[in-house]
């Protein structure tokens, strides 16, 4: 068993027998991607309905062996988080406002119908298996490891209920930045066609279905020479709604700024909110509040609109430097990276890796 802190569950460890050299890691650590490569370990947590939850394990990273009839396999009864693990300059290691994902994907589970995870078994996976793959947190510069913890439905059972086993995983793989050009402004293509979410569907749960029905749109916008894709309001087809993977706040020329609120239909970000209290810290205006597509292309035209920016754990702050759509195609500012938008991602990226002071608490040392 490995010792906890904080309280957190304990987990067993079953050390991998052929774990990759020292070499190997070292040229998968040198020029991370976004995704590509996973450590040596996982943990998991299985639950069975009237029983609970058991068998806390961190174990060899491998295939996951499942029935052909798994519920997850029909119905996508799943839900997933994302944050990461960051190496300070003295070399020890910490995560981000875990307890903030941990909530999440309890709220994502109770959507889904899928059993809550105590957050101590949240945290659990999360301290053993860093513990244990401790060497695979990268030094370089926005570098990290992505943690990706997920829980999904594996009842051999093709009648659509809510499954009565499930099996909870973490992996975690070294990242660099998610856009192949790293914080160099990304184009948004504007979705019309379809929308990811509606009012009483899954938009605010971090499940799978969401993303999987937003994959004809990112190739849409691979087609349109963008990098994300934005969807509006599935309503009116009017207002901003967040982007394929991650949320959206526009800056102004007067230093205000707008962001889509937390209406049901959109992502609950924890970098988003992040962002929220330091731009909030600095004295910005900053509205939650329905923010038209109309406002943001005139005002990208005109100049009202000085600076967009993408944000979540993937994608940190990344500029947004053009939007294009079915009739229009609009840069932001000059089409660069904004300044605001550089200051604040300096300031949250020197947080989360130690730099600065951390005013609001939101770091979690776990070695
Ligand atoms: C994250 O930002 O962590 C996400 O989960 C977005 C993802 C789809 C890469």
């Amino acid at each position: 068993m490995t010792a906890s802190t904080n309280g957190a569950h304990a987990f067993a460890v079953e050390p991998n027998p052929n774990p990759r050299t020292n070499a190997e890691r070292e040229a998968e650590l040198a020029h991370p991607a976004f995704g590509l490569a996973f450590t040596d370990h996982m943990a998991r947590l299985s639950w069975t309905a009237g029983e609970g939850w058991s068998d806390r394990r961190v174990v060899p990273y491998g295939l996951i062996a499942l029935d052909p009839a798994a519920a997850v396999l029909h119905y996508a009864q799943e839900i997933f988080e994302g944050l990461k693990a960051y190496r300070h300059a003295d070399d020890s290691i910490w995560t981000f406002r875990p307890t903030a994902n941990a909530e999440r994907f309890t709220r994502s589970a109770r959507r889904l119908a899928l059993p809550e995870l105590d957050p101590k078994d949240f945290l659990g996976a999360i301290e053993a298996l860093v513990r244990e793959d401790r060497a695979w947190v990268p030094a370089g510069a926005d570098t990290s490891l992505y943690l990706r913890p997920f829980m999904f439905a594996t009842e051999a059972f093709i009648g659509v209920r809510p499954s009565h086993t499930v099996e909870f995983f973490l992996i975690a793989s070294p990242v660099g930045s998610y856009f192949a050009n790293g914080v160099a402004p990304v184009g948004i293509w504007v979705e019309r066609t379809t929308h990811r979410a509606g009012p009483g569907g899954t938009g605010s749960a971090k499940c799978g279905g969401n993303y999987a029905g937003a994959m004809a749109a990112q190739e849409s916008a691979y087609a349109h020479g963008c990098e994300q894709v934005l969807y509006l309001d599935a309503v009116r087809g009017e207002y901003l709604e967040e982007l394929g993977g991650m949320n959206i706040v526009v800056v102004f020329d007067d230093g205000t700024a707008a962001t889509p609120p937390i209406s049901g239909t959109i992502l609950e970000g924890v970098t988003r909110s992040s962002i929220l209290q330091l731009l909030a810290d600095r004295g910005v205006d900053v509205a939650e509040r329905p923010v038209a597509l109309a406002e943001v292309v005139d005002g990208a035209r005109t100049g009202r609109v000085a600076e967009v920016f993408a944000c979540g754990t993937a994608a940190v702050m990344t500029p947004v430097g053009r939007l294009k759509g079915d009739d229009f195609e609009v840069e932001v500012g000059d089409g660069g990276a904004g300044e605001l938008t550089m200051s604040v991602r300096a300031e949250l990226t020197d947080i989360q890796y130690g730099r600065i002071e951390d005013r609001h608490g939101w770091t979690h040392r776990l070695i």
